[in-house]
C-alpha cells in the first residue's frame, strides 16, 4: 500500500505510540488485529537511563513482527543522533523521531512538541539523527505550536528535504493539548506540500471516520491512538473498511474474552507476577469501560495481586456476560 524505505506496509491503519501503553504485548496484539505498522513506546535518548527496567522493557523487541519502529525523544541533536544509532543496532528497523507530544515530562527539556517552536532545532535534530542511521527516519508533529503558529507545512518540507521518509500529523497544537476536536485543514495543507507519506492523527475513533479523514485530508494512511485502548480490534474494523467499504460484525463476547485471555497471558510473560497484574489493571478497566455494570468487577480485579486469580476471575466474569446475553436473546 506504500513504502516506509524498503518496508511495504499492508495496511493503511497505524497504531500511535502511546507511551504506557504500546508496550510490546500491546503492539503484537494490534499487529495481529490489522495494523499496518506499530510505533513503540519512546525511549530517552540519553543512553545512560537504559540500563533501568522500565527502558530494557522498552527496547525489548523479541517475537516483534517487522519493521520495527522505536520512537525517540529529546532536545539534543548529538545525544537523539547516539539514541538513533543504539536502537538500530539493538534491532530497530525505523527510527521514529518524536516532535508530538505534549507531555510536561518531556517538553520541559525542550523536547516532543516543544521543539516544534525552534526550528532551526528541529532542522539540527533531523538532520543528526538522518545522518547517524542507516535506516529511514520518520518523524511525529503536531500541526505546530500553538493556534497563531501553526508551523506545521514549514516543518513537513524542512522534513522531507533532509531525508524524513514518513510524517505523523496530530490535528492539535501544542497549545491545546488534548481539548477540542483534532483539526484535518493543517494535515490537508501539509500532505498538499509534501510527496513524503502522510499519516493523519487525532481523534479517529471509528471506522467511518478513518474514511473521512483519509478523503478529507489526502493521508496515506490514519494513525490511531486512544480509540485502541480496550479496542485492539478496532484496526481490523478499519482496514476492512478502507479495503471494501463495508463493516465487518463487532467481535462477539467469546471473542473479547479471548483476546483479553491472551492479552493478560502476555502482559503476564512480559512484566511478570509481580508487574504483570498491575499494568493488566488499567487495560481491563479500558476493555470493560462500555460493559455496563462492570464496575464491582472492575474493582474487585484491581485488588487482586495474582495473574492467575485476575485470569480466571476473567474468565468467570465473561461465563456471566454470556449468561445474561443467552438470557436477553
Ligand atoms: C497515554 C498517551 C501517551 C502518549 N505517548 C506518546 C508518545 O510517547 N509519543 C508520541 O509521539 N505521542 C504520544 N501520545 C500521542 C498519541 O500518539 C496521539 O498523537 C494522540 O493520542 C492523538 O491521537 P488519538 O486521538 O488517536 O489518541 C500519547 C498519547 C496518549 C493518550
Amino acid at each position: 500500500m506504500f513504502q516506509i524505505g524498503p518496508h511495504q506496509i499492508d495496511s493503511q491503519v497505524i497504531l500511535a505510540p502511546m507511551a504506557g501503553v504500546t508496550d510490546r504485548p500491546f503492539r503484537q496484539l494490534c499487529r495481529k488485529l490489522g495494523a499496518g505498522l506499530v510505533v513503540s513506546e519512546m525511549v530517552t535518548s540519553d543512553a545512560s537511563l537504559w540500563q533501568s527496567r522500565k527502558s530494557r522493557l522498552r527496547l525489548d523487541h523479541t517475537g516483534e513482527a517487522e519493521p520495527i519502529s522505536v520512537q525517540i525523544a529529546g532536545g539534543d541533536a548529538k545525544m537523539m543522533a547516539d539514541a538513533a544509532r543504539l536502537n538500530a543496532d539493538n534491532g530497530a528497523q525505523i527510527i521514529d523521531i518524536n516532535m508530538g507530544c505534549p507531555a510536561k515530562k518531556v517538553c520541559k527539556k525542550a523536547a516532543g512538541s516543544a521543539l516544534l517552536r525552534d526550528e532551526p532545532l528541529v532542522a539540527d535534530i533531523l538532520q543528526a539523527v538522518v545522518a547517524a542511521v542507516d535506516l529511514p527516519v520518520t518523524l511525529k508533529i503536531r500541526t505546530g505550536w500553538d493556534r497563531d503558529s501553526r508551523n506545521a507545512v514549514r516543518i513537513a518540507r524542512m522534513a522531507e528535504d533532509i531525508g524524513i521518509t514518513a510524517l505523523a500529523v496530530h490535528g492539535r497544537t501544542r497549545a491545546d493539548r488534548y481539548q477540542g476536536e483534532a483539526e484535518y485543514d493543517t494535515i490537508a495543507a501539509v500532505v498538499d506540500a509534501v510527496s513524503l507519506p502522510v499519516f493523519a492523527n487525532g481523534d479517529i475513533d471509528t471506522p467511518l471516520k478513518a474514511r473521512q479523514v483519509l478523503d478529507e485530508t489526502g493521508a496515506r494512511a490514519v494513525m490511531v491512538g486512544r480509540a485502541a485502548q480496550g479496542r485492539p480490534w478496532i484496526f481490523r474494523e478499519i482496514d476492512h473498511f478502507l479495503r471494501y467499504g463495508d463493516n465487518v460484525p463487532e467481535p462477539s463476547l467469546i471473542e473479547v474474552r479471548d483476546i483479553l485471555s491472551s492479552h493478560l497471558r502476555d502482559l503476564y510473560g512480559f512484566y511478570g507476577d509481580f508487574m504483570g497484574p498491575r499494568i493488566a489493571r488499567k487495560h481491563l478497566g479500558w476493555y470493560l469501560q462500555t460493559v455496563p455494570g462492570s464496575e464491582h468487577f472492575r474493582q474487585a480485579f484491581n485488588r487482586m495481586d495474582s495473574a492467575q486469580e485476575q485470569h480466571d476471575s476473567v474468565l468467570q466474569y465473561f461465563e456471566q456476560l454470556k449468561a445474561r446475553e443467552d438470557q436477553a436473546a
